[in-house]
């Protein structure tokens, strides 16, 4: 497949300028880039979502024109998109073969479908219930779905895009056991990610796009600082920035939280000045744990107590009037409203909030927005640009930034840096630097194992619904945070 000359436009972007771009039979070919670089928009073009204005897509030599999804799908070209494209009301089976549903005598076969799903589930080593709705689904079960749906398509061209960013280790390996797979039955793949170090592991070349340009095509061998240079513009010297302040006194304390079969006897504390990283595999309780916490989800027993006073449960506006926080790691279903502005959006958490020098005017309010679209480098045309149009990267660094501007005092980060790319993630770290340095306490849940130890000042471990360790971040290692981690668990995705 080749792309020549591939130009997008969109109201007040250039999204891609005269891009360049080709794959070869067996190739996994990576694109990187920072949060708005163009990734997502060239790989739109391949799917059918968008067309290009300038430029042509070659398949075997011949121009092709790839005018709907299923166009796409006839050439044989399969995309996992960033932002999930399954219909919550359905089951999983029912997702995996959406709008092409075995048939007889003109009936959905729920049967046959079901016994396909669960082929596929099985082949992918997964264990998500093929008849579960997807609504009752976690994140990272969703993107095994989408990852499901892709391969049952049998496609020529596999495109993903950012399918590893809500999984864990294991589930990653998994992955891309499937993708060696593919590669021997001469499948070409398209492979988008913020984590850098999966690009030696399973990439042949590299593709760097630069605020809409291709900056340069490269061997997936090639160092990390220069993909970091290439993308990003200039070196990162450090990586992880964390300082750690003099901690204070006790911000959170939760105690014996408990849930039948999904929480058991949590209890942990965080201080004034503390970052708490959270490590665990994915399904090992610990968005529940969070938003039990904030009152988001009932529980059967245990307290929470903020700053010495205990906290009504199941209530998250009292959560948020006691000066929590919760970043959410579902940005799409809980962290944005699509049709707002991006500086609408950054104002959400704050309004009607008092803060030290009052309440905050609506004026006061935009500066503060503003002063943030700045801060974390969200790529936007415009504060008044809706947040739907934004790169998902940029939404989620708008999720971030309506809860830094909340002045939150105990926040909880679920996945804070998923999908964020590596200059953002750094300046998010300075951020926590700076809340921790004035006295707030972070809770940071991530599947990011480099990013718990380098930027935690403590380590709780999760498997199963029970914290099962507490390391200090002196004495912790990859591989005892990954040996408590799947203590008493089978380590699969559940
Ligand atoms: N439908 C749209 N309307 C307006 N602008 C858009 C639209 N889609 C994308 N853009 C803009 O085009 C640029 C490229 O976005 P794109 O989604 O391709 O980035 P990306 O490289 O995938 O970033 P990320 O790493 O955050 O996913 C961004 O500035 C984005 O805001
Ligand atoms: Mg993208």
């Amino acid at each position: 497949m080749e792309m020549r000359g591939i130009t997008k436009r969109f109201p007040g972007v250039m999204a891609l300028d005269e891009v360049d771009f080709e794959l070869e039979k067996g190739e996994v070919h990576v694109i990187l880039g920072e949060n708005g670089a163009g990734k997502s928009t060239l790989i739109k073009m391949l799917s059918g979502a968008y067309q290009p204005d300038e430029g042509e897509i070659l398949l075997d030599d011949e121009p092709v024109s790839i005018s709907s999804a299923t166009v796409a799908q006839e050439l044989g070209i399969s995309t996992i998109y960033q932002e999930f494209n399954l219909v919550p009301q359905l089951t999983t089976a029912e997702n995996i073969f959406l709008g092409r549903q075995p048939r007889r005598f003109g009936l959905v076969n729920r049967r046959k479908m079901g016994e396909e799903a669960r082929r596929i589930l099985e082949r992918m080593k997964v264990r998500v219930d093929a008849n579960a709705l997807v609504s009752n689904l976690g994140i990272p079960q969703r993107q095994m779905v989408e990852i499901a749906k892709a391969l049952s398509l049998d496609a020529r061209i596999l495109v993903m895009d950012e399918p590893t960013a809500s999984l864990s280790g294991q589930e990653v390996e998994r992955l891309f056991e499937i993708i060696r797979g593919l590669k021997e039955e001469e499948v070409s793949m398209i492979f988008i990610s913020h984590h850098l170090e999966e690009v030696a592991e399973i990439g042949d070349r590299v593709t760097v796009l630069r605020d809409g340009k291709v900056v340069d095509r490269v061997p997936a061998s090639t160092n990390r600082s220069e993909f970091v240079r290439m993308m990003v513009g200039r070196p990162i010297e450090d990586q992880f920035p964390r300082q750690q302040p003099e901690t204070g006194e006790v911000l959170l304390e939760v105690n014996n939280l408990s849930q039948k079969g999904i929480l058991e006897d949590a209890s942990f504390q965080v201080r004034a000045g503390e970052v708490v990283g959270m490590a665990g595999i994915v399904g090992a309780g610990r968005t529940e744990l969070a938003r039990a916490i904030f009152g988001v989800d009932p529980v059967d027993s245990g307290e929470v107590w903020v700053e010495g006073r205990r906290m009504k449960l199941g209530n998250p506006r009292e959560a948020k009037r006691r000066g929590m926080g919760f970043v959410t790691e579902d940005r799409q279903g809980q962290g944005i409203v699509p049709p707002l502005s991006v500086e609408e959006n950054l104002s959400l958490a704050s309004l009607g909030l008092n803060t030290s020098v009052g309440l905050v005017n609506r004026r006061e309010q935009r500066k503060r927005a503003r002063k943030m679209i700045e801060d974390l480098n969200i790529r936007t045309p415009s504060p008044e640009q809706e947040i739907r149009y934004l790169s998902g990267g940029n939404q989620q660094k708008v999720v971030i930034g309506k809860w830094l501007l909340a002045n939150s005092r105990v926040l909880i980060m679920d996945e804070p840096t998923r999908g964020i790319d590596v200059g953002a993630k750094v300046e998010i770290y300075e951020l926590m630097n700076e809340l921790t340095k004035n006295g707030a306490g972070i809770l940071m849940i991530s599947s990011d194992l480099p990013e718990v130890l380098g930027m935690s000042d403590r380590i709780l471990v999760m498997s199963e619904g029970r914290i099962t360790g507490e390391l200090s971040v002196d004495g912790a290692t990859q591989e005892n945070v990954m040996e408590l981690a799947t203590q008493g668990s089978e380590a699969a995705v559940e």
